[in-house]
C-alpha cells in the first residue's frame, strides 16, 4: 500500500463520519472501589421531553452490562452522555473514581479509555482487513508520527493476536469492503480494542447479523468480559440470554429494573412494558 492512501485514510472520517476510538489511559483511571462507570441523576430533556429522567447506575470493573428497553427508552442516548456527544442537562457521570466526563470532550474521553461501536460499522472499506486494524492502532498520536516506517514486529504481532481474537485471521488480506455485516461489525470491533479501552459501549452489536454471526459475536463477547467493561444494548432477546449476567431494564429515561437475567425477564413491570407495546 502507498503511502498516499494511509493518508487519505487517516485524514478522512471514516465512512459514516462517526468513529471514536478509546485509547487506554489507565494511569488516570482510579477504580479502587470497584466501579468503572458512575451514571447518577441523569437528566436529559429534548425540548421539554425527557430522554433520560435521573438515571443512576454503575458498572463494575470486568462487567459485562446487558441494557434493554422498548424503542425510546433512552438506551442510545445514555451511550451519547457517556461519550460526551450530548451534555446531561442534570446529574454527574464519572469515569472511574475521579474522572468527571462532563470535564472532558468527546476525543478526551475516546483518549481515556471508551470505546464506542455505532450501529453501522465504521471501517475503511477500500483497504484490507490486516490495514484496518493498522490504521486503529496508529491513530494512537503517541505513535503517529511512525506512521510510514516499517511495522515492528510486536506490532505485527498484535495485529495478528487481534485477528485471531475476533475470527478474521483467515481474512486478514481482503478489502474490508468485501467482508460480510457480520465480519464488518467483527473488524469495527478489532479497531476498538485496538485502542485497549477500558469500557467498551456496543449498541446494537447483532442487528442484521445472521443467526451463526450472532452466536459467534456471543462468544467474543464473553471472551472480552473481565479484560474489559462491556456495555451492551441490544433488542435481540436470544442474543442477551446468550450473554447476559446482569441486565438493566430502561423504560422513558431511568432503570425499570436491574438485577439477574432470570430475576429480570420475570418482572411483572418488565414483562408490561414488553407486552404493553
Ligand atoms: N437529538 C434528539 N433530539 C430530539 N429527540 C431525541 C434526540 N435523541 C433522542 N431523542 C428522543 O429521545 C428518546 C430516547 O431516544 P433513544 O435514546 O434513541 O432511545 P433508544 O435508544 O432506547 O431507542 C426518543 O423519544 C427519541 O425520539
Ligand atoms: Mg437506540
Amino acid at each position: 500500500m502507498s503511502s498516499m492512501a494511509y493518508s487519505t485514510a487517516l485524514d478522512s472520517s471514516p465512512p459514516s463520519g462517526e468513529a471514536v476510538y478509546g485509547r487506554m489511559a489507565s494511569e488516570g483511571l482510579d477504580t479502587s472501589h470497584g466501579a468503572i462507570l458512575y451514571l447518577d441523576d441523569i437528566s436529559v430533556s429534548f425540548d421539554g421531553f425527557k430522554a433520560l429522567n435521573k438515571l443512576s447506575l454503575s458498572i463494575d470493573v470486568g462487567e459485562l452490562r446487558c441494557v434493554i428497553g422498548p424503542n425510546g427508552a433512552g438506551k442510545t442516548t445514555m451511550m451519547d452522555v457517556i461519550t460526551g456527544k450530548t451534555r446531561p442537562d442534570e446529574g454527574t457521570a464519572f469515569f472511574g473514581q475521579t474522572i468527571d466526563l462532563a470535564r472532558l470532550s468527546e476525543a478526551q474521553i475516546a483518549q481515556a479509555g471508551i470505546g464506542r461501536k455505532f450501529q453501522k460499522p465504521t471501517i475503511f472499506e477500500q483497504h484490507t482487513v490486516f490495514e484496518n486494524l493498522e490504521l486503529a492502532m496508529k491513530s494512537d498520536k503517541r505513535v503517529r508520527r511512525t506512521l510510514f516506517a516499517r511495522l515492528s514486529s510486536e506490532a505485527r504481532d498484535r495485529i495478528a493476536a487481534m485477528l485471531e481474537r475476533v475470527g478474521l485471521a483467515g481474512a486478514a488480506e481482503r478489502v474490508a469492503g468485501l467482508l460480510s455485516h457480520g465480519q464488518k461489525q467483527w473488524l469495527e470491533i478489532g479497531m476498538l480494542l485496538m485502542q485497549e479501552p477500558r469500557l467498551l459501549l456496543l449498541d446494537e452489536p447483532v442487528a442484521g447479523l445472521s443467526d451463526d454471526e450472532t452466536e459467534r459475536t456471543a462468544e467474543l463477547f464473553l471472551t472480552l468480559a473481565g479484560k474489559h467493561s462491556l456495555v451492551v444494548v441490544e433488542h435481540d432477546m436470544a442474543f442477551i440470554a446468550r450473554i447476559a449476567r446482569k441486565v438493566t431494564v430502561l423504560h422513558e429515561g431511568s432503570v425499570l429494573a436491574e438485577g439477574p437475567h432470570e430475576q429480570v425477564q420475570a418482572d411483572a413491570r418488565v414483562i408490561e412494558v414488553y407486552l404493553g407495546r
